[in-house]
């Protein structure tokens, strides 16, 4: 087939696409290539990142499973690409999964784009994205949603498709992404293939795994991504270069971290320069957490709690991995060394507070921020794989909070598969101190809680600095932003083991600028 004759079948011309002379594979296929669908994310008031990954089944059809594939990217005004912005040719290789990152430049700010991918014959979906609004711009609202936690068995991700139609400026994903055990219970309502998941093989069939579902990859087509990971994302409880508590151990668990690291970044519409090293085999560390601002009104601190963490204190039987802990029983727990960020992470998040003008400050980060005492019985048990395990590094960074004068700081969490609202305190140790913050621990996509009403309830008398906590379900919240208030709104799917669920509003909040004060509506 003559390239002339390739594109006419591809449904667009070449000067439409704007394409090169070379570099185009004339590779026409006989399984679909962009079965993963596309992506956008990092967005920064000039830039954005694009992505796809070509499906395995698509390569193997074509014989070209260990080969190079040209793939053209576009990136354009209208959906019907008939004004292009930005366009490049890409070569999605075999070492890195076929995965394809466009790292696109030069941008303005605020505007919405559409792209899409050529391959050969074949052309993705296309999708929508938008740059973030000049540092210095007066911006009047920002929408966000945060969402984590999508355990492919416990359920559909019908949250996702009510969460198209919030309009949406960008979405937070804080972690569990994927799940690396196959099955979380007998009635998993679909299968999990491909078992444990320890080698980069393993990990990568298991991102294609969850990019096969269609509500997923109309989320990432409709709305820019900012993402931080989990322990999940490499295994249960890992801490740092201490491996945690799932499946067999491996013989090599930084060999394995590596692995999950790159998988994430094949996978993930991130971009490259944090994993440089360690795609060339150099390093360990992937540099995930970082920060944007969103004009004039928010500046969003993503951060990254598992891989410069020191083991969990006290886990009984000298087990790694977590456990709910009496802190009386564990003097190692407020060791002052014990870090939670690391030293370079928590360094930075400082520096970055004394610099911050913005009007809102969001720190995105893994799990519940506020202590949470589980016991029932006047004593106290707190779980040490949050930050509760980590009281001192806790403190130095609601010190930071207070010493910086940090306006209108928000904490944004997942984990715990439950949704927690309340303030955070200056002083965890004394409840009658002054809240300095607001916190919104989001619940689960799919992943479940096997937390009861009662508990929750005695819970929330036990632990006042929360107005708010659920269990029951499933689904993600949306923080709207303007210069004089926080909303927040939690979505919630009737049943997630129904693909077509519907949605309800489980609860909304406001936060007035200039008060560290939450209120439900
Ligand atoms: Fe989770």
């Amino acid at each position: 087939m003559q390239r002339r004759e390739v594109l006419k079948f591809a449904g667009v011309s070449a000067a439409l696409l704007g394409l090169p002379g070379i570099g185009v594979a004339q590779q026409t296929w006989s399984i679909a290539p962009f079965s993963l669908g596309v992506a956008s994310g990092s967005p920064t008031s000039n830039s954005i990142v694009l992505w796809t990954r070509l499906g395995t089944p698509a390569l193997d059809a074509a014989g070209l499973a260990t080969k190079p594939v040209s793939v053209t990217w576009q990136l354009a005004h209208d959906e019907q690409f008939s004004r292009i912005a930005a366009t490049g040719v890409v070569q999605a290789t075999a070492a890195l999964g076929h995965s394809v990152h466009a790292e696109v430049v030069g941008l303005e700010p605020g505007r919405a784009y559409f792209y899409r991918f050529v391959a050969g014959s074949a052309t993705s979906t296309t999708g929508r994205t938008r740059t973030f609004p000049a540092p210095q711009a007066e911006v009047k609202r920002l929408r966000l949603a945060y969402a984590s936690c999508q355990q492919w068995g416990n359920g559909y991700y019908s949250a996702y498709r009510h969460m198209l139609a919030e309009n949406l400026d960008f979405v937070l994903f804080l972690g569990d992404y994927i799940y690396e055990y196959p099955a979380s219970r007998p009635s998993d309502v679909r299968p999990t293939t491909g078992g444990w998941i320890t080698t980069l093989e393993g990990y990568r069939s298991r991102y294609a795994l969850h990019k096969s579902d269609p509500d997923l990859q109309a989320i990432h087509a409709a709305y820019p991504w900012i993402v931080t990971w989990d322990d999940h994302e490499v295994q249960n409880d890992y801490a740092a270069m201490h491996e945690g508590l799932s499946g067999t151990p491996v013989d090599n668990f930084m060999a394995r971290r590596r692995a999950a690291y790159q998988a994430f970044y094949e996978n993930m519409p991130v971009t490259r320069e944090s994993f440089t090293q360690l795609l060339a085999g150099q390093g360990d560390e992937a540099r995930v957490f970082g920060r944007v601002s969103y004009g004039r009104l928010a500046t969003l601190y993503t951060l990254d709690d598992r891989q410069y963490r020191d083991p969990q204190a006290c886990t009984p039987n000298n087990r790694s991995g977590s456990a709910r802990i009496d802190p009386g029983k564990c003097d190692s727990l407020n060791d002052p060394q014990r870090t939670l960020l690391g030293n370079a992470q928590e360094r930075w998040l400082s520096q970055q507070f004394a610099a911050a003008r913005s009007q809102w400050n969001l720190i995105g980060q893994q799990t519940l921020f506020g202590r949470r005492n589980y016991s029932a019985t006047g004593g106290q048990l707190l779980k040490n794989d949050g930050w509760d395990g980590y009281p001192a590094a806790r403190r130095r960074l609601t010190d930071a909070l207070l010493h910086t004068r940090l306006n209108n700081p928000v904490l944004l969490g997942g984990d715990i598969h439950e949704n927690w609202v309340g303030h955070v305190l200056s002083d965890y140790n004394n409840p009658d101190c002054e809240a300095i913050g607001v916190e919104f621990c989001g619940t689960s996509i799919t992943s479940l809680s096997s937390a009861t009403p009662a508990q929750l309830a005695k819970q929330l008398e036990t632990n006042p600095h929360f107005i708010f906590a659920n269990a029951a379900s499933r689904g993600y919240g949306v923080v709207e932003l303007t210069p004089k208030q926080l909303t927040t709104t939690l979505t919630a799917v009737k049943d997630a083991t129904d693909p077509h669920s519907t949605a309800f509003t489980l609860a909304s909040f406001v936060v007035e600028s200039g008060r560290a004060t939450v209120e439900q509506r």
